[in-house]
């Protein structure tokens, strides 16, 4: 990590590159699987009792979480982790906090079948889209095929998901060269990358291209019922070890943690530099870094597609 750390100053310093890279104006997809893939994004007709969608827990007008410490799925149901921001989700090397789902085609099946989220079975699911004659017509638009299977849902979904990016936030703008940052801010991003925030925490997600552990420099005690990378691999040296979350419009998708523990974004920071970086920050440096992130927050594009 250390040497991370060295390559990732030196690399910017000496060629003026920036660790962050601005979130792209556009990725490419295809517009009517994505425009069907929102409509099952948003449709509780996935849900068991046709009362829980993607939305629920995924909602965009809250940063693409839910809010809550850990979600609430069908009948009351709460899960064991906090959900995660689907916004620039794409951009993530694999899906889910231990990185179980490779991409979202694989990640978007997961949440129907989990009985403490959607609880509907696979098969349930296909049948109900295959009876319902608005979607049969239109998959058949799409796929060119009669019958809907599994997979094609998952593959619709994850086009959707596809859109929905944030770029033009504060920070890309002056990556880019087309805004400026205030003192703070940019005392903030000083310390981000000369504390060691970013060894972990780069690229265009800010996170989202490695596994780290939390309480990398002073370990935290791992609860005995949480899906870290252990829980997938059963390597002991997994334990407490999870996806690099995203820092992107973290600004609004608090509580923060896969298991909400920290319910401000101070709090977050406070807790990280100290258990990831052993420090313990000034009341200034952590303002500063919060000033920073807010700057991370971006535009959502995906107003153009329609269903
Ligand atoms: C009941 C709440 C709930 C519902 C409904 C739900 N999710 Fe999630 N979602 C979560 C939680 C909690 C996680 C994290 C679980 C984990 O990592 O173990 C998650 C993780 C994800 C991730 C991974 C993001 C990342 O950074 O790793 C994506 C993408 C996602 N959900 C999309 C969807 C889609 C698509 C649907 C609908 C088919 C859906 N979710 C339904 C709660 C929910
Ligand atoms: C050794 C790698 C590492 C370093 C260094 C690191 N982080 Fe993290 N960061 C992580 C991991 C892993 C998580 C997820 C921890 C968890 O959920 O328990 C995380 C989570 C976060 C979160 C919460 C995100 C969310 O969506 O819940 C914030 C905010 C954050 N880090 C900010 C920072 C800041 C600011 C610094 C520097 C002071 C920093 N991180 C340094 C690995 C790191």
């Amino acid at each position: 990590m250390k040497f991370l750390l060295f390559f990732l100053i030196l690399t910017s310093s000496v060629f003026g590159a920036e660790p962050i890279l601005p979130i792209p104006q556009y990725v490419h997809y295809d517009p009517s699987k994505a425009a069907l893939g929102q409509r099952l994004f948003f449709d509780p007709i996935l849900s068991r009792d046709y009362t829980i969608s993607c939305a629920s827990c995924h909602d965009l007008s809250k940063g693409g979480a839910d809010g809550q410490c850990v979600s609430t799925g069908i009948h009351a149901q709460k899960g064991i982790m906090n959900a995660p921001t689907v916004l620039n989700a794409a951009f993530n090397f694999t899906q889910f906090w231990n990185g179980r789902a490779k991409n979202l085609v694989e990640q978007a099946l997961g949440p129907i079948h989990n009985p403490v989220e959607m609880g509907l079975s696979l098969d349930e699911a296909v049948l109900r889209i295959q009876s319902d004659p608005q979607y049969r017509t239109d998959f058949l638009k799409v796929t060119g095929r009669s019958t809907v299977t599994e997979n094609d849902i998952a593959v619709m979904i994850a086009e959707y998901e596809k859109t929905l990016i944030t770029p033009n936030g504060k920070f890309d703008l002056y990556l880019q060269r087309k805004g400026k940052l205030d003192p703070l801010e940019k005392k903030g991003y000083l310390l981000f990358k000369t504390l060691g925030c970013i060894s972990c925490h780069n690229g265009v997600n800010v996170g989202g291209n490695s596994f780290q552990k939390m309480g990398a420099i002073v370990p935290i005690e791992r609860k005995a019922n949480i899906d870290d990378r252990y829980s997938f691999t059963g390597r002991v040296r997994d334990k407490n070890i999870f996806k690099v979350p995203t820092l992107r419009n973290i600004a609004h998708t608090a509580p923060y943690f896969h298991d909400g523990s920290a319910a401000t974004l101070k709090e977050a920071v406070t807790k990280m530099s100290y258990h990831n970086l052993g420090l313990k920050l000034t009341e200034i440096e952590i303002e500063a870094l919060i000033a920073f992130l807010d700057t991370l927050s971006g535009e959502l594009t995906s107003l153009t597609v329609h269903p």
